[in-house]
This record gives structure tokens, sequence and C-alpha cells, in this order.
């Protein structure tokens, strides 16, 4: 029999510290590593489980960051909700399926792993003089990037720290609870997920990234950085290397360190610019004392500045002596910017004038769940990036700080937003259970963890918190506002509100920095000229529905969309009653100098929330408002945005597709969404006329005309009253010369001329891989679209085959979706339907370099096959 011992015990981590036993100054005794392999995972309340002696040999093995409850089965009866949701107006509690996507992730899962630490090296400056002669541990700090939720971690038995926030990043200095030698220290996390905790899929278990941090005694803090910059004139010394930008940046570096002894330090910071070459360093030394930070003034000349079209980021490499000996290497990253909010002229960021275009997204990566993967976000951001959307809100929470990195390096501001509820419950189980002990220390782990970074440009408290309307709510908003301004004095503060009564009368709205409203976009205006800020922020717009290829008729504008088959239409003119179509939100951003900007309810579709099919309407899993499916395949309204919003590219687009037997005779409409003034549309060849986007004014005119389409035709080109005939639509787009000197992309057509033809019988699958080349990292992925199409290469518009999948070489199958709410076919499994012709499969590369060879197949149509290399 094995040892019982070597189940519990395997060392799976040797942190390798204190390099500077073999490069004794230059090299940082810092160290952190990932605790990513070699986790234990077992769900249900294990006794003991917290006991290093405990048997986990049974338990199942994972890789963290990982979602237990991702792999379902999807059922109605997981988190069976009987509530009324009153943020949607409803009075009575009525059953709610799918609320929080059908998965099983309420209860209670543990996780366990070992992990050495090894000596430090006795050197007179990292070891503290009283114990020089005996071996002595690092500091040991474990960081959670992220944990659902309501994490107990426990080390070698002793509990260490309880976090019950499952979004926010916590850490915990276990030094003291390591066993002596360093050694099989065993780390065990308890987390549990309580019913009704939860309006959408909040995901399971270590769903984030978990590390571990080896220092000195005397070390920078965790977020122990703060990096504020300030445009100034250059200094006279330097006016020769300044004149280029005629500005220079002070920069302010304020650095807490653990120094318990009150040692001298010497800081040595270093500024490193984007082409990664020092552009000015300081020296300073100082007798830290009272936990005062230790502050480094620095001059950078000619500032590279950031904004989401030159995402330029500088570094700042501390390094922490005592006389010489090195301590600590800490690099903060940061970017030099000014963001003002001017009353009545708005949003600027470096002088310049925008309003956001931004996207509210929730945290999950569809059929990968909440386990986060830096590839897939950088997917998503891509799409994002090419759509024209510069900004993101994390609604309703912490970000990972993947994501924040991304948006710091890909070019996206952000509005980083902590809480769905404050001290008033939303759900049952809410946060609100923790708001009065946790609400501080909640907010100053996520301004310290975020506040150096260049792509957040502000923070958001809440999101329609019921606590706009007691009484004191104001006072729970401006405690929240003194915390932001407390420990972040260079951001501006927003709270999503949608209670517009409430908020204007009793003062909720007027104290924040910036007020942002949830929907009710017809009464901006309004609290624009009752509110002293005189600047209006939509917070989160449009929440228009729509299943991507699916297209009802007629096509009509209406706030009560449902169907049989618990699809929306891509005619892209669904919405909820509270809200509304894009056009609404375009022409407030066009009309209104005073309003800054928006962010879409949602980029992409998430798990959970699935309106208006989330009242016993099972099957129904996710949700329909993402401009880009749950599949990360864009939905016609992608290029809606896109064609407003990419200022650099053409956009084409026509819908619906051309492929309608029986409907022949019958009226089909052609929608356009173009930048382009106008186009003409012909069917087979048959001209139906030039549409044109209509001024402000001709717009009215057509609303006092009774033309129900009236705001949409300011944005959209369209034709209504089409006869559908088998064959071709094509659309030849009119651009003024001055249009046609930037290339096109990404539309159907070749950006001036786009035609879709009526699709014959299935014939074979086609694969599209969104790269091909992946890092050998185990965690690199390829997004393969998969299309039903047939024999000339059309998409089969309602294909719905049931695709099974094979993957061989330096690679494996990660999960596949396919963008319906209501597909209960499991994620991580190699086979998937086919939905409106298209699906996506998300290839893993392996951690070695090789090909990986990925095949599709399907009853009846011809195979296909592609490879793909890992380097
Ligand atoms: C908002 C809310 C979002 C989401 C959205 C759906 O009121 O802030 O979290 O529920 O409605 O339209």
């Amino acid at each position: 029999m094995m040892n019982r011992f070597f189940f519990q015990c395997i060392p799976f981590v040797m942190v390798s510290f204190f390099l500077s036993i073999v490069q004794p100054v230059s090299a940082s005794p810092r160290s952190e590593v990932l605790l990513r392999q070699g986790w234990r995972f077992h769900r249900g309340d294990a006794a003991n489980a917290e006991q290093p002696s405990f048997d986990d040999s049974g338990w199942q093995h994972v890789t963290v960051p990982h979602d237990w409850a991702i792999t379902g089965p999807f059922g109605s009866e997981h988190d069976l909700q009987n509530v009324a949701v009153t943020q949607n107006g409803e009075k009575e509690a009525s059953l709610k399926t799918g609320r929080t996507g059908g998965l099983p992730y309420i209860g209670v899962g543990w996780y366990r792993t070992t992990f050495d630490v090894s000596p430090l090296a006795a050197t007179n400056a990292t070891v503290p003089e009283s114990s020089a002669s005996s071996p002595v541990l690092p500091r040991a700090t474990l960081v959670f990037d992220g944990a659902m939720s309501e994490a107990r971690v426990f080390v070698n038995g002793s509990e260490a720290i309880f976090w019950p926030y499952g979004y926010n990043s916590f850490f915990v200095d276990v030094t003291d609870l390591l066993n002596k030698d360093g050694r099989n220290n065993c780390l065990a996390v308890r987390l549990q997920n309580r019913d009704q905790s939860s309006r959408w899929y909040c995901g399971a278990g270590l769903y984030r990234n978990v590390r571990l941090i080896l220092s000195a005694p005397v070390h920078v803090n965790v977020w122990g950085t703060q990096v504020t910059t300030q445009l100034v004139p250059p200094s006279p010394a330097s006016l020769s290397e300044a004149a280029a930008s005629g500005q220079a940046a002070s920069i302010t570096l304020r650095t807490t360190l653990d120094n318990a002894e009150g040692k001298t330090l010497r800081l040595h910071t270093v500024i490193l610019g984007p082409d990664g070459r020092s552009v000015c360093e300081k020296e300073n030394t100082q007798t830290v004392a009272h936990g005062q930070p230790f502050t480094q003034n620095l001059l950078v000349n000619s500032p590279r500045l950031w904004s989401p079209e030159t995402p330029y980021l500088y570094k700042a490499v501390t390094r922490v002596y005592e006389a010489s000996s090195l301590l600590d290497t800490y690099t903060t990253v940061f970017g030099i910017r000014t963001v003002q909010l001017i009353p009545d002229h708005g949003f600027f960021l470096n002088g310049q004038m925008r309003k956001f275009q931004g996207v509210c997204n929730h945290h999950d990566l569809g059929p990968l769940g909440a386990a986060i993967n830096r590839a897939a976000l950088r997917r998503q951001l891509t799409l994002l990036k090419d759509m024209g959307c510069d900004a993101i809100r994390t609604s309703h929470n912490m970000p990972a700080p993947e994501l924040v990195e991304l948006c710091d390096s890909m070019g996206f501001m952000m509005m980083i937003e902590p809480f769905d509820e404050w001290d008033r419950a939303k759900c049952q189980n809410g946060y609100h259970r923790f708001f009065e002990e946790w609400a501080e220390k909640d907010m100053v782990n996520m301004l310290r963890h975020y506040r150096n970074h260049a792509s957040v440009v502000m923070w958001s408290i809440g999101n329609e918190v019921p606590t706009q309307c007691s009484p004191d709510g104001y006072k729970v908003a401006r405690f929240l506002q003194d915390i932001c301004h407390r420990e972040d004095p260079t951001r501006p503060v927003t709270c999503g509100m949608d209670q517009v009564d409430c908020v204007l009368d009793n003062g909720f709205a007027a104290q924040l920095d910036i007020p942002g409203f949830n929907y009710r976009a017809h009464r901006y205006e309004e609290a624009y000229s009752r509110l002293p800020q005189n600047v209006v922020l939509g917070s989160e717009t449009s929440s228009t529905v729509s299943s991507r290829g699916i297209y009802k008729l007629p096509a009509r504008l209406s706030d009560k969309p449902k169907y049989p088959d618990h699809q929306c239409s891509s005619y892209d003119l669904e919405y909820c009653w509270w809200s509304n179509t894009p056009d609404v939100d375009f022409a407030n951003a066009d009309d209104h100098p005073w309003e800054i900007g928006q962010f879409v309810w949602t980029g992409f579709d998430y798990l959970g929330e699935p309106t208006p099919y989330d009242t016993n309407a099972w099957p129904s899993h996710s949700s329909l408002f993402g401009i880009i499916d749950l599949a990360s395949i864009p939905k016609d309204r992608y290029y809606l945005y896109r064609s407003l919003w990419n200022r650099r590219q053409h956009t084409l687009h026509v819908l619906p597709h051309w492929t309608w037997p029986g409907h022949e005779g019958k009226v089909v409409p052609v929608f356009v969404y173009t930048d382009a003034p106008e186009a003409e549309l012909f069917v087979n060849g048959k001209s139906q006329g030039v549409q044109r986007k209509l001024s402000r004014a001709e717009a009215l005119a057509a609303k006092a005309a009774g033309d129900s389409l009236w705001l949409q035709r300011r944005y959209r080109l369209m034709w209504t009253d089409v006869k559908y005939e088998p064959g071709e639509i094509r659309v030849i787009a009119h651009y003024p010369s001055s249009y046609l000197s930037t290339s096109s992309s990404l539309g159907q057509g070749d950006g001036t001329t786009v035609t879709v033809r009526t699709a014959g019988k299935p014939h074979h699958l086609e694969l599209i891989p969104d790269r091909t080349s992946l890092a050998a990292d185990g965690d690199d992925l390829c997004y393969v679209t998969v299309r039903v199409v047939d024999k000339d290469g059309n998409l089969v518009p309602d294909a719905a085959h049931l695709i099974q999948f094979q993957t061989t070489g330096a690679g494996t199958f990660r999960a596949a979706a396919n963008g319906d709410a209501t597909n209960l076919d499991l994620f991580h499994l190699p086979r998937h339907h086919a939905f409106a012709g298209q699906l996506t499969a998300i290839i893993q590369a392996a951690d070695h370099p090789g090909t990986i060879t990925f095949q599709a197949t399907a009853k009846g149509l011809k195979k296909a096959t592609i490879n793909l290399q890992t380097r």
C-alpha cells in the first residue's frame, strides 16, 4: 500500500529562496510563485480537512484557477429563487430559474495542497540579528486574487484568515504558521456558497490565482506602493530634452515597508520607460518610522502619455537596501496621464474631451466559467478593441488583476466597481450580511491593489444599491466615497444609480464626483439641470436583448419580447421595460456635450440572469444582453457599435441571413450597420433603393410623421419592406471619397460591397482559429469558430448539428459553447451542438512546444482539421 503521507504532503513547490546566496548583491531576495499545480479538491463539509494529517488521497486532482461548478450538469433546481426582483419593478415573488446559471455552485468546497519554503541564508541583511546563528524562514505571504466565497484559509491546521467577499483580493502573512523547517506546509481552504446569495452566476472555488510571496523580514508590503503623477513644466536643467513635448511628469512614489525594527533604509528607484530603458533614477536614505511611507520624487521629461490609443506604460523598480545589502526589489507598473471632469464640457483624458465608449462585463468567461484565464480575457478585449470600445466597467465587483493588467497594456479605461449591495439586501444571502464589518476592508484592498494602474480612471462605489432611497443612504455613499478619496485622491468616484427620483431629491446624487445613471436615458437632462456636477454619465445603458443569428418577424420595437423558443431577435429592436435600444444612447452622446459617455449592458453575454426568460422559463441559463454571445461570437449589434465607435476602420454589415424557405414573397426587412452615410440594397440584382442616415432634425420630422423607427434611422440603414426571394442580397455603401482613405476590416465584405447568399444544404464544417501560434505555457488558448456551411461556403443559418471534437498533440480540448442560452450541452465535453450554424471550441496549449491537431466531425458533413503550433 502507498504511504499515506505520500499523498498528503507531496511538496510541489520548492521555492528557491535568496538567490543572494549565489549572487550576493544584485539579485532580488523577493520571490513570487503561483500555486497552480498539485491541488486536491472535494465538495462537501469534510471533517478535519484543515488538519495536515487529514487523508485527502481520494480527492480530485485539480489545477487552480478552478471553478467547481462549471462542469455542471445544468439543472433548473440549482438555486431556485422565489423572489420579486424589485429593481426590475417586480412586486410579487415568482420562481426564478437559471438566475444564477442553473449550475451547481452552492455548497461547501475544500482545496488542499502543500508547499515548501527554503530557510533564509544567514546574512546580516536578511536575518534579524538576534537569530542570525539559527536558520530562519523568510516572510511568507499568501495572496488570494479571489476565492468564491466565505474563504477560510488554514496553514498547518491553524486558521490564518477569513475573507467573506468572493470577488476581492486579500493576503495574509503566514510565516508564524509554517513548519519549523519550512517543509510540507499544509494549505487548506474552505469555501462556501450560499443559496440566494447572487443575482448571476458567481462561480465557485479558487477561481483566481493563489500566490505565495517570500521576502526578507524587511520588505515592501503587498500593494505597498502608491504612484501619483502630475504634468509640470520641464525642469530648466533638462529643457532641451523636454522641449519635444514641452512638459515633464513629476512622479511621487510612496513605498510602505514592513520595517518593524525601524532600520535605516536606502531606496534606489529607477524608472523605466515604455521601451524598457531607464529614464530617471533616485536614491534616498531614511529611517522609516511610525508606518509612514517612504516618499521619493522623480521627474520624467517628455513623458509618453497613456491613453487607450497609446497605452504607454512605465515601471518604477525600487531596490531596498540596508547599508550595501539588498533586501527587496519591488516593481510598480504605472502610466502617466491626466483625468479631468469639466462642468458642461465633459470628461478629458490628457486634455482631450472624449465620451466613454464602454461596456459593462461580468467576470465569467462563458464556457470557462469564473476560472480566470489571461488568454480568454485577451480574446475578449481584442474583440472589444476592434469594436471601438475604449472602457470597461467591472460590474459589479472587483476584477481579477489579469484583467486590469491587460486593460493597462491593451488600452482600455476602467471603472472598477466593488458592490451590488451595501447594507440593504437585494439577495437574501448577499453581501449586505457583511457590509458593516467588511465594507471598508474590502474597499481598502481594492483601492490599494489597483490605484497605480493607468487604465483605472474612476471608481464606482456601487450598483443600483437599494440604499439609494433610504433616508441615511447619502451617508453611506459619503462614507464609501471618502474611503476612495483617502486612499486615492487622484480619481473621481461614481455610483450606478437607477432610482432617479430618490437620488435627485435626497442628496445622494449631488455629492458624488460623477453622477452615474443606469438606464432612464430620458431623465439625463433633468439630472443635468438639477445636479451641481453639470455632467452625466451613462453608467449602465441599453440592455438590448438578442440571440445571435435569430431573427423574429415582423421586426418591431418591443420592450416585452418573449417567444416560445426562448430567444430574442437580432434585429436589435428588443429591450427590457427599463431599458432601450442602442440608438437612444448614441443620440444622448451626440446631442449633449455634458453627457460623458456610456457603459453598455453588456459587452459579453454571461452566465445567469436570462432576462426575459428568468421566470419559470427553464431552460435558459445565460443572458441575452451581450453585444457578443457566450461563445465569444459577435452578434449583429457588434457592428452597430463598431460603425460608430471604430473611427479608424470602415464597417459594413448586413442582416439578416438570406435563407428563408417558406417566406417567399413575404416581407423580410434588411438592416445595414455601416459608417457610410448611405447605401443601396439589391435583391438578385434589383435595386431596393438608397437609404441614407437621417440628421437629428430629419429624424424628429419622421417621428412627427409617426415613424416608429425614427430614432433608429439616425444610426442604421433600414429597408423595411423587402420581399424575400432566394438568391442574394447585395449592399453597396456610398462613401464620400474622404472616407475611403482608411482600410476596412471585419465586415462581411470588402468595405464598400457586401453580399449574403441563400444557403444550400449543409455540406461541410469550416474551422476558423483566432490564432495559429500559441505560447507553450499550459494556459494559452485558441478560440476556433466552427461553422456549418454549404458546398459553396455559405453559412447554413439554422444548422444545429452535434459536432464532435478530437484534439491531439501539444494541447487539449478545453471547452465549447454555442451562445444558445437554452442549450444544456456541457461546456467541457468535446461535443456540442451548433447554434444558428456556429459554435466556438477552445483549445488549450500544453506546456511544451509542438503541434496541436484539432478535428471537428458531424454526421452527414465533411469533417475539418487544423493544426496549431505551441512555442
Ligand atoms: C441592471 C443591473 C444589472 C443587470 C441589468 C439587466 O439594473 O444593474 O446588474 O441586472 O439591470 O438589465
